[in-house]
């Protein structure tokens, strides 16, 4: 956890609540390495829990109240936990979210004061919400002398973000800022959740290439996705994308419209390069896992039609760079961020060629920066 964001919570907790708060809460952020879009169709992920992330300090209040001020929106939240009705679509509604869908494992929430800041670019597909659900979640459990399995907590933060936010998300972004590891990624089986931790390779970092650009209308195209998947998934007549092959989804293509068979060839090819990208990992094939990155941007591109002009921009700007191994657009896509493997020894370099040549190429200015593997969500007594 950053000391700066602790310092930063603790003072504006005592300012407003006049003593320490007794916990402080962080959950990370996450980069997902390759798998994109795979895991709202039962298939594989393997992403990593990254340095950046939330904090929440609070204090436990024992009654039915909750009081939530977020330091970046400068607003201040509080609701009892037994009243819970829509508001706006905005931070609280992660917040809201949390509290219904906890509301089904534990009978008596209680409450406590907060105060929340983060250190994550917001909307930029570094999991800003899942981060912000997950410390909260941890929050109320722990307020509320309740102890649930972090695995657990991610499925109850998924659940607030499907049945409350009302995005039809995988499971991917909660378990990871749940259950990350320092110095690992994660293959998640997203059906089963079976984790295996993948050691990181020495010698590459992973850079975060921040286009600058948000779309606003995301969260319906991407439950667009879930749908179409789900479509494809019922022409193949198997439980999820999951379940399918290449081979059988050639055999059947004439019962495909040619959109629905691109969104199956993505979500297919896609599960076999995080096998093969796990492999690579295991081998020290630093190569080979560049150009899985590369196959999986032209998949998300062209296939699955996630990207947008500046993501492909950057990501071709940073592909052309000495020391670049591979990049790809990275989580949800529609704008937001991308993600490049890079050799250490030119990091330096390559942040500042790429964002010099995106700036010339679009006249927006990037937020290029390396990100280190961290531990998922944990609580400490401040
Ligand atoms: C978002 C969702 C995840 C996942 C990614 C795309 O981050 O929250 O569940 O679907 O998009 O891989």
């Amino acid at each position: 956890m950053e000391d700066i964001l602790k310092e930063k919570v603790g003072k504006k907790f005592r300012n407003l609540f006049g003593a320490d708060p007794e916990f402080l809460v962080f959950a990370p952020g996450r980069v997902n390495l390759i798998g994109e879009h795979t895991d709202y169709s039962d298939g594989f992920v393997l992403p990593f829990a990254i340095n950046l992330g939330i904090v929440l300090a609070f204090s436990p209040t024992n009654n039915d109240q909750i009081d939530i001020h977020a330091i970046d929106f400068d607003q201040l939240f509080s609701q009892k936990l037994s009243k819970n009705s829509k508001g706006p679509a905005d931070w609280t509604a992660y917040i809201k979210g949390v509290i219904w869908a906890l509301k089904s494992q534990i009978v008596q929430l209680k409450g406590f004061q907060g105060v929340v800041a983060g250190n994550l670019p917001i909307g930029a597909g570094l999991s800003s919400s899942a981060a912000l659900e997950v410390v909260a979640a941890k929050a109320l459990c722990a307020s509320s002398d309740m102890d649930i399995s972090s695995p657990k907590l991610a499925q109850i933060c998924q659940r607030a973000e499907r049945g409350w936010v009302g995005v039809n998300v995988g499971i991917m972004d909660q378990l990871i800022s749940a259950c990350g590891k320092r110095g690992h990624a994660v293959k998640l089986d997203c059906r089963t959740l079976d984790t295996e931790y993948v050691l990181i390779p020495d010698g590459i970092c992973f850079i975060v290439l921040d286009t600058n650009t948000r779309r606003e209308l995301s969260h319906s195209a991407y439950n667009k996705r879930s749908e179409e998947v789900e479509w494809a998934a019922q022409i193949l007549k198997v439980r999820a994308l999951r379940d399918a092959s290449l081979s059988m989804l050639i055999k059947e293509k004439d019962k495909f419209p040619s959109t629905i068979y691109r969104r199956a060839r993505h979500v297919i090819s896609e599960n076999d390069r995080v096998h093969a990208f796990v492999n690579a990992m295991k081998n020290h094939d630093l190569q080979k896992m560049g150009h899985l990155l590369n196959e999986s941007h032209i998949s998300l591109r062209d296939d699955f039609e996630v990207s947008s002009e500046e993501l492909n921009i950057i990501v071709d700007i940073a592909i052309a760079q000495p020391g670049c191994y591979g990049a790809r657009m990275a989580g949800a896509g529609f704008g937001g961020c991308a993600l490049a493997m890079v050799n250490e020894r030119f990091l330096d370099d390559f942040i500042h060629k790429v964002q010099h040549e995106y700036k010339k190429q679009t006249n927006i200015e990037p937020h290029i920066f390396s990100v280190k593997s961290s531990d998922g969500v944990y609580l400490v007594g401040s």
